[in-house]
């Protein structure tokens, strides 16, 4: 859970919502998370558990087969390149935890022009030193963690921290209900309107459900290598699932209310949009009472700070266990490997939106295209080629052996398991992609 909850429910989630439609997004993302998104992350924990070896190696071992292992390759690859856009993004929560703490949104506020905030953020970003600097601050922090070791310091401190992330956003949630754009916001959020769902909508809620479950980039396979051998491996995909499906539903709550909420600000806004908007939130459902807003505010984003760092700290964890385990590197130096190369990678990322924003492929920025590049190409293809290996190469012996140590799985679950993995999953992937080509014409 620490891996899954992070920018991709509390930033991306809203931003892929408020590009697609609102409510159509939505009811495909649950869709996608239940039929898709679930099933994967038993297979992907399976996989991890099986193998007992980090993401580049385990379809290898497995398989043994060599063009298998180049899968484990891409998805080291994928979330090495996660990690330097995600690191941008990051080292804005951290600036925004600061800004908390000097009190700086009440100032806004009181200028009474709600401008100010997005004017704040876009000076922010296109500065050409700030955002580096909170990038360094934040990758350096990631670094410090996996070198130390994830168990003593951050799964003791996320386990706490978590929760009270949890119990925030169900506050925020009833602040968002108060401001003045609430009924819009909710009207836009949960009104499906089917006219919108085409293969853009379908790639961009399917790309999603899988960014936030982090799925297709070995994370859940390397962590589930360190699994106890009884761990429940089907009930801790549920757990995951709709703790990661709640989390992003909450943000979604909170978001679109207080779009509707400031003048000027469109749902389809983009990166920004959670930037500028939750900010106000605090302020203008607390305006009354400054104290509250100056707590909430902070807390907030002291706790979005964790729950960001327990996601890069999964990212790094994956290509630093991969070059450690496989390149015969000390631990100590696969990670400055990982944290030097992401920092260079993510200075470009962030540089794009402020000095090097002219620069651009296929009309997208250089940020955009790390997202466009990894979460709807790698990952998508990550997760189709993930369930044909579980269901049609890896013995089914084996699948069972890892679901049902823990005694009473229904052979019926197991039937409609192997059922998604080798049918569902792959053809969904497949045929959204195929329409989204132009090859077919469903949606
Ligand atoms: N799921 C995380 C989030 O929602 C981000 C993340 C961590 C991720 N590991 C990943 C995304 C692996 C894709 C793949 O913030």
């Amino acid at each position: 859970a620490g891996s899954a909850v992070g920018l991709g429910n509390i930033w991306r989630f809203p931003t892929e919502a408020g590009n697609n439609g609102g409510g159509a997004f939505l009811l495909v993302y649950i869709l996608c998370v239940v039929l898709m998104g679930v099933p994967l992350m038993v297979a992907e924990f399976a996989v991890g558990r099986h193998s007992r070896a980090n993401t580049g190696s385990a379809f290898r071992i497995l398989s043994k087969r060599r063009s298998w292992g180049l899968l484990g390759k891409m998805e080291v690859l994928a979330a090495f390149l996660i990690l330097a856009y995600y690191s941008v993004v990051a080292g804005w929560t951290l600036y925004y935890a600061f800004q908390s703490l000097l009190n700086r949104f009440n100032v806004m506020a009181r200028q009474g022009d709600s401008s100010v905030f997005a004017d704040n953020f876009n000076s922010f970003v296109s500065d050409p030193w700030l955002p580096l600097l909170c990038l360094a601050a934040f990758l350096f922090a990631t670094h410090f963690v996996v070198v130390r070791g994830v168990k003593s310091g951050i799964e003791r401190s996320s386990k706490i921290l978590m929760p009270f992330l949890f119990l925030l956003m169900v506050v925020l949630v009833v602040c968002a209900l108060t401001t003045p754009g609430a009924a819009k916001g909710l009207e836009f959020f949960f009104t499906p309107d089917f006219s919108k769902i085409d293969s853009g909508v379908v790639m961009s809620a399917m790309a999603q459900a899988f960014y936030s479950l982090s799925l297709g980039m070995g994370c859940m396979c390397t962590y589930a290598s360190y699994f106890k051998r009884d761990a429940n491996i089907t009930k801790t995909a549920f757990t995951v699932g709709l703790m990661d499906m709640s989390v992003a539903v909450m943000a979604g709550i909170v978001i679109f209310p207080a779009v509707f909420s400031v003048p000027g600000l469109e749902p389809d806004a983009g990166p920004s949009l959670v930037f500028i908007a939750l900010p106000n939130v605090f302020q203008m459902a607390m305006g009354g009472i400054p104290a509250m807003a100056y707590v909430c505010s902070l807390a907030f984003y002291v706790l979005l700070v964790v729950a960001t760092l327990t996601s890069t700290i999964s990212l790094h964890e994956v290509v630093t266990a991969y070059l450690s385990e496989t390149r015969n590197m000390p631990r100590r130096r696969a990670a400055w490997y990982v944290t030097g190369g992401s920092l260079v990678l993510g200075i470009f990322c962030s540089l794009s939106l402020g000095v090097l924003s002219g620069m651009t492929v296929a009309g997208m920025t250089i940020f955009d295209l790390f997202d466009y590049v990894t979460a709807k190409i790698m990952l998508l293809a990550a997760g189709f080629l993930t369930s044909v290996f579980v269901g049609w190469v890896l013995k089914p012996h084996a699948l069972a052996n890892e679901l049902t140590n823990w005694g009473t799985l229904k052979l019926r679950c197991f039937s409609v398991l192997v059922f998604m993995l080798r049918y569902v999953v792959p053809l969904i992937i497949a045929g959204v992609f195929l329409d989204g080509l132009g090859l077919l014409n469903i949606l």
